[in-house]
């Protein structure tokens, strides 16, 4: 019944997970939330949330009498009969989705029925009929991810839809999770499980087809003199195409394109079928986090010795996470040219200095435009838009701002003295 309390299980509180539990919390429901890592399960108890994620830690804080962290899968057993699966499913070398740790949550769950396996993690197509070919009496549901990380709260108490999947036997856990959805309000999709599966995966390799289509467009749009920030907004005003995801940039990151691109490619492959689009738009993507060396040394010829420097490390702004960051690629790229690689991110910092050895990384984006022969933007962080641009150019060896993200005001630096080079803008700032 809408507006009843339903204990609700959680498996895995990595950042789906707490961002579930948390929600599911604040819409009144006790939550039990299971994490195998005790110390992580020990800072949550104590408030603490290692996740940088905007207004998460202040819900948690708000609800913290309605979660209970545990260690203990009887415990969850015995509270909960909705489990909701958030573990990592992150790529195995070869590709396919490491599915270990769905396993091992399953392998702990009792064999006769009373529970519901809900599958949040990302899992390919067949999945669940194998989880169900085991256990026949769980009942299982497919209700895939559609957060996005900076603005995961306002997603799951937003949704645009809400897909759930399930086969025969498995309706009434299917409705239950139904009810859970039914104040936040999105579309209900209901499917069979297969779908449901398949949505997930084709939605996020949909996305990173708009970008990559976008980049290339950028890429043409340089050779043309025509600007793709234009070009997107007459696009996107075209219902059928529609505005989101035609930011042009230094290519996507972040832990789940990659991954569910790559695993889609594998899955559509293992049934015999090439998935020929997929595999250009990650080549596409790929290259795209090259281009700015290449811009680099058209500026400035070779970079042996040269200073640049990084604003914004993380995969996108409003989060610390620094998974498939074009950061990355782009500093080990620099670094092999001989480059010396300076960065700056507001909050990434941390994470990333083990991933980026030989990267300093001084306190303030100030301190690393100190001498340096360019600045290159990666993450859209919007501080950078606020920072005395005029002043900045000064401490710099050579004002040259490459713009990742076509974010910061091209014309407005180029009055400040900058040469200013952005992403299929070939006239902006020129
Ligand atoms: C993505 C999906 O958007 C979510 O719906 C999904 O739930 C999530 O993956 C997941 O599977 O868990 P997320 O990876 O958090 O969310 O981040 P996005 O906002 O989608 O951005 C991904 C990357 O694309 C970022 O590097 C971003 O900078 C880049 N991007 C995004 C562009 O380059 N251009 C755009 O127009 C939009």
């Amino acid at each position: 019944m809408e507006g009843s309390r339903e204990q609700v299980g959680v498996v895995g509180v990595g950042w789906v997970g707490l961002v579930t539990a948390t929600c599911f919390a604040e819409l009144g429901h006790p939550v039990v939330a299971l994490d195998i890592v005790e110390e992580k399960v020990e800072a949550l108890r104590r408030g603490e949330v290692a996740i940088h994620e905007p207004g998460l830690a202040d819900l948690l804080r708000r609800n913290a009498e309605r979660v209970t962290f545990t260690t203990s899968m009887d415990e969850v057993l015995d509270a909960a009969r909705l489990l909701f699966c958030c573990v990592d499913t992150p790529p195995t070398y070869s590709g396919d989705a490491d599915l270990s740790r769905v396993r091992a949550v399953v392998e702990r769950l009792p064999d006769h029925g009373g529970h519901a396996l809900v599958m949040k993690s990302t899992v390919p197509s067949g999945t669940g009929a194998a989880i169900r070919r085991d256990k026949p009496d769980l009942a299982y549901v497919s209700c895939p991810e559609f957060l996005k990380e900076g603005s995961a709260i306002k997603d799951f108490m937003h949704p645009d839809r809400v897909v759930v999947g399930a086969d025969a036997g498995s309706e009434n856990a299917a409705d239950a999770v139904e009810r859970l959805y039914a104040p936040l309000g999105g579309e209900v999709v209901r499917t069979d499980v297969a779908s449901a599966e398949m949505i997930k995966l084709a939605s996020n390799a949909f996305l990173a087809t708009k970008i990559s289509f976008i980049n290339e467009i950028a890429n043409v749009c340089e050779q043309t003199g025509a600007d793709v920030t234009e070009v997107a907004r007459g696009m996107g005003l075209d219902e059928r195409i529609g505005a989101s995801f035609l930011k042009a940039g230094i290519g996507w990151g972040g832990s789940c394109f990659g991954k569910d691109t790559i695993a889609l490619k594998k899955l559509a492959g293992n049934t015999g079928y090439h998935f020929q689009l997929l595999s250009a738009v990650i080549d596409v993507n790929e290259l795209q986090k090259r281009r700015v060396v290449a811009k680099l040394t058209n500026h400035l010829g070779p970079l042996a010795g040269r200073r640049i420097a990084l604003l914004g490390l993380a995969f996108k702004p409003d989060t610390d996470d620094m998974r498939d960051a074009a950061s990355l690629v782009l500093a080990a790229r620099l670094q092999g040219e001989g480059a010396q690689v300076v960065a700056f991110d507001p909050v990434a910092a941390d994470r990333a200095r083990d991933l980026l050895p030989g990267v300093e990384m001084p306190a303030s984006a100030a301190e690393a435009l100190e001498g340096a022969d360019a600045a290159v933007l990666v993450t859209e962080w919007p501080e950078f838009a606020e920072l005395d641009w005029a002043e900045l150019r000064e401490r710099m060896a050579t004002p040259l701002l490459i713009d990742g993200r076509n974010f910061l005001d091209g014309n407005a630096l180029r009055a400040a003295g900058f040469t200013y080079d952005g992403i299929g803008r070939a006239k902006v700032g020129a």
